[in-house]
């Protein structure tokens, strides 16, 4: 993922956001020694935000699509009002493994429960009215997710959609994912049921409010 922000600001910000607990810092160091792909986890800056999000939305139900290693989901869940849970789906077992280890140590482990297989499937299971949603899993698929979610999510509810700006190439979209997330910028502002702000927060954040 290519750093959007100059790089010294980037570090700046990271630096003047409240640090992460030491579980999550444990758990962000062991994804970068043994998993593949490590700098798909979210990390302090994007995880301080979510819980401060769900902070203040006081969401029952969260969905999250894409748990990776669980830092998200944590993050998420040290925000969640009691009786808060959230629905992480995954398709990787190894992600899964190392997550529920995670989950297994925290303190707020017990509000996530992880469900395996697509994430468009996983949705089209879910009956329950959304009031949070965080995705981040193939962004091939987002359209999809976007179309599942927002009729599922109560007025009001909140949708956050990462990696947004695609390190830049939404700019030149070249390949079947570039132009998914394109297109799907341009929907989301255009779409008369939501609110939404594109904010430049690490690789791109869609806020996103169901009127
Ligand atoms: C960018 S990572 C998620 C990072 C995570 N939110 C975090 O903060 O650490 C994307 C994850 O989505 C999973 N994934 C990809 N396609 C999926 C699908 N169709 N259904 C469910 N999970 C999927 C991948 O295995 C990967 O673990």
């Amino acid at each position: 993922m290519k750093q959007l922000i100059l790089e010294g600001i980037e570090e700046y910000a990271i630096d003047k956001t409240r640090p992460e607990p030491e579980l999550l810092a444990r758990l962000a160091e062991k994804t970068r020694a043994e998993m593949q792909f490590p700098q798909m986890l979210t990390g302090r800056l994007e995880g301080r935000l979510l819980k401060l999000l769900v902070q203040l939305c006081r969401p029952r139900l969260i969905l999250e699509l894409g748990t990776f290693t669980g830092y998200s989901a944590l993050s998420m869940a040290e925000g969640l009002p009691p009786g808060g849970r959230i629905i992480t789906c995954e398709l990787s077992i190894a992600a899964r493994n190392m997550a529920q280890a995670a989950f297994d140590q925290s303190p707020f482990g017990d509000r996530i429960e992880i469900r395996m297989g697509h994430a468009l499937k996983t949705l089209r299971t879910i009956d329950e009215e959304l009031d949070f949603s965080f995705v981040d899993a193939d962004k091939e698929s987002y359209p999809e997710y976007y179309e599942e979610i927002v009729p599922r999510t109560r007025p009001g509810g909140v949708i956050l959609f990462d990696n947004m700006l695609w390190s830049g190439r939404v700019l030149d979209p070249k390949d079947a994912e570039d132009r998914a997330i394109d297109e799907l910028n341009t929907t989301i502002a255009r779409d008369d049921r939501v609110e939404n702000v594109l904010l430049t927060v690490r690789d791109g954040v869609q806020l996103i409010v169901k009127k």
